[in-house]
């Protein structure tokens, strides 16, 4: 296996102790897929020193771990441009979504896509995603509601793995009562919950998210989702408390959830629970921006119970139309108080551990080579910008863009 080696630059690995777990005049050694040694470039062992085959010289750049997304729902049809007017003239979310529009609408315009179409314009998207440093992204199911769109929604997310990023595909079953089951949010759980076993032996699904809200599913109805999930031996994430305090996270918590995602009403009792299972608190700061919501998610609370918190884009057309995740670092220390050390970590490994991945998310001996070449004075200029992207290099599983 041929072996890189970076240098002449300064790396924010987000290990050890120290500040942003920085290392001046650092070298990374790649070999296939693994980063083989990090350090000090002084220190590099003379058995990697023999054997590297080539060098890439980063005049000094600052290299932090690729960015993960945990949570977005890249793949859909239409866009809900309409609704942002609705609501810029003082329409609720929340009213737009019972008078059947909302992600119902989103529904009718993915069923009407062909495979191929949702395909061409999620790529467009993770372009877009990547272009700011993303190498490992999530993408959630949840704009079909019954088992052909479902599928072919989650078939379009494993084929957008192959460009570069690693896609973890989670099975958004319980989003919105789909028009079929009107009125019988039951007995369209009870089908999900089939619909779960096909799409899971097909291999289709790393993780089962809900949508537990008033304008959502009930805790009850999440339950029994849950105990399928876990009888299938796959792990669970949910949208807990966006809108209001339901006991989601708690719920979450009580099944060793990888993650609850939004949490802008998360009680004291919800923050212990999550603490306990060692559930990560997602923030999604391009909904409340969108929605202009004004209630915040308890940060100091997460922090001071050593929750730990992960930020992503939560990319979809109608409450969160984010495509950039350095901006969503911008928007967690402003709008959420986050430090930018903390927004740093929120995309990199804490967001990997939401995904329920260990491998990934830190500069380190043994780990993924997904890492990215700045270039900026300081990692904590990448929650700065407002829309500036300063990738000089993405590095995905050991392999540069246009190299
Ligand atoms: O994460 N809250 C539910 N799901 C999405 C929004 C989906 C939509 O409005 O289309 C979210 O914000
Ligand atoms: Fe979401």
């Amino acid at each position: 296996m041929p072996i890189t080696l970076w240098r002449d630059l300064r790396a924010a690995t987000l290990a050890g102790d120290a500040a942003w777990g920085a290392i001046d005049n650092a070298c990374l050694v790649v070999q296939g897929d693994r980063l083989a040694w990090v350090g000090p470039l002084p220190e590099l062992p003379r058995e990697w020193a023999s054997r590297v085959n080539d060098e890439v010289h980063l005049h000094n750049a600052w290299v932090t771990p690729g960015l993960v997304d945990c949570h977005t729902h890249l793949v859909y049809g239409g866009t809900r441009a309409h609704e942002h007017e609705l609501r810029l003239q003082g329409v609720s979310y929340e009213q737009i979504a019972r008078a059947g529009g909302g992600i119902r609408s989103t529904v009718a315009a993915t069923r009407h896509s062909i495979e191929s179409h949702l395909l061409k314009h999620a790529q467009r998207r993770l372009a877009q995603l990547k272009a700011d440093g993303v190498t490992t992204v999530e993408i959630k199911s949840g704009y079909g509601l019954d088992l052909a769109h479902e599928r072919k929604m989650l078939r379009v997310a494993r084929h957008l793995a192959s460009h570069g990023v690693d896609v973890r595909s989670t099975y958004l079953a319980l989003h919105a009562v789909p028009p079929e089951f009107d009125g019988n949010a039951d007995g369209y759980t009870e089908a999900a919950c089939q619909w779960l076993d096909t799409l899971h032996a097909e291999g289709l699904v790393d993780a089962v998210d809900a949508f537990c809200e008033r304008i959502g599913f009930t805790p009850g109805q999440v339950t029994r989702l849950f105990q399928h999930a876990e009888g299938l031996g796959l792990p669970v994430k949910l949208h807990a408390e966006q809108l209001s305090d339901q006991g989601g996270a708690a719920l979450a918590a009580e099944f060793g959830a990888l993650s609850a995602d939004h949490l802008e009403w998360l009680s004291e009792a919800g923050i212990q629970a999550m603490a306990q299972a060692g559930t990560v608190a997602v923030l999604l700061p391009g909904a409340y921006l969108t929605l202009k919501d004004t209630h915040l998610p308890p940060v100091a609370a997460l922090r001071a119970a050593g929750v730990p918190m992960a930020v992503a884009t939560d990319h979809n057309p109608g409450s969160s139309p984010a495509l950039s995740l350095t901006l969503m670092m911008n928007l967690a220390c402003t709008l959420f108080g986050l430090t930018p050390e903390e927004a740093l970590r929120g995309c990199t490994h804490v967001a990997a551990k939401a995904l329920g991945l260990h491998d990934r998310g830190r500069l380190q001996k043994g780990l993924r080579a997904d890492f990215c070449a700045w270039d900026v004075e300081h990692p904590r200029e990448l929650s700065y910008w407002l829309g500036h992207r300063p990738l000089l290099e993405r590095v995905h599983a050991g392999r540069a863009d246009g190299r």
